[in-house]
């Protein structure tokens, strides 16, 4: 519950309660008091509905907002020794995870060679709020999961797309995601747990990269959503960018309750690894680099042949709605003569094709 919303309901609480205690202090004075359950369901039900809500959704509130900051707090504890090992600096304003909202903390690290920046990302189920959680039965599972994003030094490494996920996801993903989908391919490895496998733009990349993670992800192949090292966008970008496009490694996965958060670890050092592992070991053949930018300049391509339809269509709706809009400004006699002229038109073409099909 935000807490907009907090100090309404405690007011509102407090209200009903007076006003229960009010009317009943008159009642007093010339009556006895409620003979039975019955009678003073009879009189107070709404009153007594309403409390049971509100106290209902205030120990929602406590609890939910206290576990999911349990959560949350744990999980940044096991991974805090890793990062102050290889940041200067971990999280903002002498905070090291970020309150965003009671379900949604945020990570914050910079200050180390070959990383522009760390964002990351704890988001948990709604529990604070009693509505959202509800609604929530209803949709699709909401799970805990947290994401890092590294952004990487331009330049310092080959571009490429590569990933590690979940097979049973991993289709599902890959359709999701921009860069999955346009550049790579599914692979199975010998090297990698049963559960998971690789997407790669390269056997090249793959043999580059596995080694440095595949021991680590396989440790905590279960709580494993994605791993994936990309110089190309997410999502799919609207428009032609005009400057390459960051070189990032994404690590997102479920996390344990607090009891298990140490078995999420080793999907972090993997990620930990290829700080310094991309820079010295991926580097591929020229004939494979050419294939890659090759890949790169066919997307641009589609990209802005996409962007070219979708400005002429956004042209023909404007051109449409002029001219609606012309029609309008027209006086009432000649809009009643095009109105008859465009039904004549129509009238023809209708017996045209009645022609035709007779
Ligand atoms: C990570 O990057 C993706 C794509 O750029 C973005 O959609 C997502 O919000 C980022 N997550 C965090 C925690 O910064």
């Amino acid at each position: 519950m935000p807490r907009s919303l907090f100090v309404p309901s405690v007011m509102a609480s407090v209200a009903i309660l007076a006003s229960v205690v009010d009317a009943a202090s008159v009642e007093n004075a010339f009556e006895p008091y409620f003979e039975s359950f019955e009678e003073l369901w009879e009189t107070w039900s709404r009153e007594i509905m309403y409390l049971s809500a509100i106290f209902l959704i205030l120990c929602t509130h406590f609890v939910g907002k206290r576990h999911n900051e349990i959560l949350a707090k744990t999980t940044m504890a096991v991974m805090l020794p890793l990062f102050r090992a290889n940041f200067a600096r971990v999280g903002d304003n002498g905070a090291e995870l970020a309150i965003d909202a009671p379900h949604e903390y945020i990570i914050y690290l910079t200050g180390r060679r070959h990383v522009a920046t760390v964002h990351g990302l704890i988001k948990m189920k709604p529990r604070q709020d009693l509505i959202r959680t509800l609604l929530t039965f209803f949709q699709a599972p909401v799970q805990d999961t947290c994401t890092l994003n590294v952004t990487m030094n331009p330049d310092e490494y080959s571009d490429g797309v590569f990933a590690v996920v979940p097979k049973l996801s991993g289709t599902q993903l890959r359709s999701k995601f921009y860069d999955l989908n346009t550049f790579t391919k599914a692979s199975n490895q010998n090297t990698l747990d049963d559960s998971l496998i690789t997407l790669t733009e390269s056997s090249e990349l793959t043999d580059a990269i596995l080694p440095l993670v595949s021991e680590r992800l396989n440790k905590a192949a279960k709580w494993l959503d994605y791993f994936v090292v990309s110089d190309q966008p997410m999502y799919k970008p609207e428009t032609l960018a005009s400057q390459p496009y960051a070189k990032r490694i994404s690590l997102s996965f479920r996390m344990p309750s607090h009891k298990n958060a140490r078995e999420i670890v080793p999907l972090v050092e993997a990620l930990i690894a290829c700080l310094d592992g991309l820079p010295q070991e991926c580097h591929v053949s020229t004939v494979i680099k050419s294939k890659i930018s090759k890949a790169r300049e066919e997307a641009e391509r589609e990209l802005s042949k996409k962007a070219q339809a979708e400005r002429a269509r956004e042209l023909e709706e404007k051109r449409t709605r002029e001219k609606r809009e012309a029609e309008k400004s027209l006086s009432p006699d000649a809009q009643r003569k095009l109105a008859a002229k465009e039904e004549k038109k129509a009238l023809k073409k209708r017996q045209k094709t009645v022609v035709k099909r007779g």
